[in-house]
């Protein structure tokens, strides 16, 4: 039995938007488990600070990456093929995709956070609200945010052989959220 499961050495992972937050969290916990990094954002002075990080430990890169542009991601897998020699997981992900990549032996799996401590940019006014935070203790079963790097065991599951029979997943990491 390979009791190794989880072990991502020979992995390369690109992580799109982890220059800061939940992205920059799920990079680093993969790294740790041994991935080479890609860290794409449109923010190229974080994603380089995310890079330099990991790179005190693991191994990663950073690239400016725009994920709506589709010549920059284009860009993105070019610059990882050329700096680790290949893409083994994407971090970025969409449903359909699993259906059409299968037969290709790519499995294609999405995590579906519920409300984390690390309120995204944008959404500062609302979530520090005290109204807004007790709705989210009343409606989250597990009463509490989750700490973004609650996100790591997921990401490195489902990036790891030890999801290797798992495609089209929607894994809800919300503290029950979906569930009531
Ligand atoms: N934080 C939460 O509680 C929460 C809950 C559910 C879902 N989400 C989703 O998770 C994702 C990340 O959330 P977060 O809280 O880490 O956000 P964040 O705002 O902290 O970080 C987002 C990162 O993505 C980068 N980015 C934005 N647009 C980009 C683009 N077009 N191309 C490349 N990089 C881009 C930003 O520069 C930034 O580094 C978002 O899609 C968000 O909607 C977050």
């Amino acid at each position: 039995m390979n009791t190794n499961l989880f072990n991502l050495k020979e992995k390369v992972v690109i992580v799109t938007g982890s220059g800061r937050g939940l992205g920059k969290c799920m990079a680093k916990g993969l790294a740790e488990f041994g991935a080479k990094v890609v860290v794409g954002d449109c923010n190229i002075e974080q994603a380089q600070q995310t890079a330099e990080e990991i790179n005190t430990t693991g191994t990663a890169a950073a690239t400016y990456v725009d994920i709506s542009v589709r010549q920059s991601c284009i860009d993105l897998i070019k610059f990882t093929v050329k700096e680790f020699g290949r893409v083994d997981v994407l971090v970025q992900l969409t449903r359909v995709m699993a259906v059409e990549w299968a037969s290709k032996n790519i499995r294609v799996n999405a995590i579906a956070p519920g409300y984390f401590e690390n309120i995204m940019s944008g959404a500062n006014v609302e979530h520090t609200q005290p109204e807004k935070q007790q709705q989210i203790v009343t409606f989250t079963p597990m009463a509490r945010r989750g700490k973004p790097e609650e996100l790591i065991g997921p990401v490195v599951f489902l990036a790891s052989d030890a999801s290797s029979y798992l495609t089209g997943t929607v894994l809800f990491v919300d503290g029950g959220y979906t569930a009531i």
